[in-house]
């Protein structure tokens, strides 16, 4: 067991312990060092603060701190190179102060820890500092399973069609919508055809299909009627949601788990005309494990419920799951959307996220759009994907 993870943190930060020994498993044998050994130590803030007082006389918490086994770098002397010990508690606090997820701060750390470990220290000298931060650098990006784009943006054009719906006749046409939608940059269109078809009508769909220049996402309950649509239609993808008849909008995450037989049967049938399947799920381990096995090509993380957090401690929290639970797709071979919820001020942070390849959006721009218009509020919105 090259990787020893000692988890003696109590507190309420979601961690993937897994992929935190995957990746010092990867930093292992990018040094080069395969068969080594490396003790991993994860504490709170009081724990830290113990450790660095008596051993280095310093009575405060810290985010990091590596304690080597051996006095030399003579490696082939000593199989386990030392300990790397890490606050979660400041880990977490340093993460938000960036604005990135709580398990990227923690490869940084671990980067950083690791280096120590080696011999390097940036206190010794301006030189070891540059080197130091240098082999650091050299193994973040290594490490690095970021997408190599900027994030695309989807705009689901749904609400057009409802305010169309709400008088019965021809406008606003959602077809319209879609296209200026394309024009102002999204990547991508998605329409969820529901099974009373309060909003999106066959027409819509059907026109769709043949005007949509970038990607027709149709979203879907896994009903027999829609299947039978969807396989006639063929769009490019689809994405399966659960359907309730009296819920506003996608109340929350497909139960894959629960359902792995019917799931593989219809998305066996729709691979059969080349359609792609994104399942909609809540950012939950057994959930991402099950879009895997019944063969999904992508899952979209359910985000809506940090968009609706009621208090920054919650969204904190509710952004660290979803953070995960991407990292956890990624990883598994799955290719990553979020979206639900989404608006100007909450996107950008989801957007930030190096393993999420589109955010998908709608309520949030048209209803920015009544004011500013469809194509400035798609303009923003791409904006705000391009710097994140
Ligand atoms: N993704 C899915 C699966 C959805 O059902 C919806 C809502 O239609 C969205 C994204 C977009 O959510 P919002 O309209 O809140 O941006």
């Amino acid at each position: 067991m090259p990787v020893l993870l000692s988890n003696r943190y109590g507190g309420p930060c979601h961690i993937c312990l897994d992929l935190f020994i995957k990746r010092a498993e990867e930093l292992l044998c990018l040094a080069g060092l395969e068969g080594h050994e490396l003790s991993l130590l994860l504490l709170d803030d009081p724990a830290m603060q113990e450790i660095n007082r008596q051993w280095r006389q310093k009575d405060k918490a810290t985010n990091v701190l590596s304690f080597p086994q051996g006095l030399d770098d003579d490696f082939d002397q000593h199989p386990m190179l030392g300990d790397i010990i890490i606050s979660i508690d400041t880990a977490h606090q340093e993460a938000i102060d960036r604005g990135i997820s709580l398990h990227h701060h923690l490869t940084t750390l671990l980067v950083h820890g690791f280096v120590h470990l080696l011999g390097h220290d940036h206190e010794r000298s301006d030189h070891d500092a540059e080197e130091m931060f240098g082999l650091e650098h050299s193994y973040l990006q290594a490490l690095a399973t970021r997408r190599t784009k900027m994030v695309k943006l989807a705009i689901n054009v749904d609400h057009v069609a409802t305010l169309r719906q709400a008088r019965g006749n021809t406008e606003p046409d959602p077809v319209t919508a879609a296209a200026i939608a394309e024009l102002a940059g999204a990547t991508g269109i998605v329409v969820h055809l529901r099974e009373d078809r309060r909003h999106m009508q066959d027409r819509d769909i059907d026109i769709l299909r043949k005007t949509v220049q970038t990607k027709l996402n149709l979203e879907m309950a896994a009903a027999e009627e829609i299947i039978k649509i969807a396989l006639d239609l063929q769009p490019d993808m689809v994405t399966l949601v659960p359907e309730k008849r009296q819920e506003l909008t996608t109340e929350g995450g497909l139960d894959v788990a629960g359902q792995i037989k019917k799931l593989k049967k219809v998305i066996a049938r729709l691979a059969k005309k080349n359609i792609p399947v994104s399942l909609f799920i809540d950012p939950d381990p057994a959930q991402i494990q099950a879009s895997k096995e019944v063969g999904a090509t992508f899952v979209e993380i359910h985000t809506g419920r940090y968009a609706d957090a009621s208090s920054e401690e919650e969204e904190d929290k509710e952004f660290e799951l979803i953070a995960t639970a991407a990292e956890e797709a990624y990883e598994a071979g799955l290719r990553v959307y979020a979206g639900h919820g989404l608006n100007y001020v909450n996107a950008g942070r989801v957007a930030a996220l190096p393993t999420i390849e589109e955010l998908s959006i709608g309520h949030a721009v048209m209803a920015r759009a009544i004011f500013t218009g469809l194509d400035q509020a798609v303009r923003e919105m791409v904006d705000i994907c391009r710097f994140a």
